[in-house]
């Protein structure tokens, strides 16, 4: 099974937990993509995505995701596995925290994506975020580099062993699905 994460960072954050995940599970099974640099032809080459996204000016897509989001209207990711994390700031954007997380994992969803990775949001402390799936969850992996950085590893250390369980199940659905 091969991986393919999809990044995209302004200030090199998500860039940088992008090279831990893909060390992570290992650089022979996960290729590393910058949004910036693809088209939405990579969605047709993989069948597991892990896409990364930071939020930026209260509550938006960072920016080359955004252009990608809108050339995403006609993809199509039935039988495609994805998994999101977010990066964000909980005390100075306590409003908006990882709010891009939640807009790029529905916008998976909307695609025909199953998604797998959800993350417990206890841990964190911020007002309201639209990276929440239901009051206790995120969509995925929400991580803070500026408030909370020394819990970075460890938080991506248990998402990849999450993520492991996930995508052998997923995969066997999958696989079902795809006999019938
Ligand atoms: C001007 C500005 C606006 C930001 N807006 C948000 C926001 O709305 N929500 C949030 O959770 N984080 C926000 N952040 C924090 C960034 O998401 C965070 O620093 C992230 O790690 C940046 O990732 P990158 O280096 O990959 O671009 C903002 C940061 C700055 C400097």
């Amino acid at each position: 099974m091969k991986i393919a994460i999809i990044y995209g960072s302004d200030t090199g954050n998500t860039e940088h937990v992008a090279h831990l995940i893909q060390s992570g599970f290992g650089k022979d099974i996960v290729d590393l993509y910058d949004v910036a640099s693809i088209d939405v032809d990579i969605f047709s080459q993989y069948s597991v995505f892990i896409f990364g996204i930071p939020t930026w000016y209260d509550g938006q897509l960072q920016s080359d995701w955004e252009l990608m989001l809108k050339k995403m209207n006609t993809v199509h990711l039935n039988q495609r596995i994805v998994a999101v994390f977010g990066l964000g700031d909980q005390e100075n954007w306590s409003r908006y925290f990882v709010d891009a997380m939640g807009w790029l994992a529905k916008k998976a969803l909307a695609c025909g994506a199953t998604l797998v990775g959800r993350w417990p949001a206890s841990g964190y402390d911020f007002e309201q975020s639209q990276g929440l799936v239901e009051a206790d969850y995120f969509y995925g992996l929400a991580l803070d580099e500026d408030q909370q950085p020394e819990l970075t590893a460890e938080r991506v250390s248990a998402w990849i062993n999450q993520l492991s369980a996930e995508f052998v199940n997923s995969d066997t659905h999958l696989s079902i699905k795809n006999a019938a």
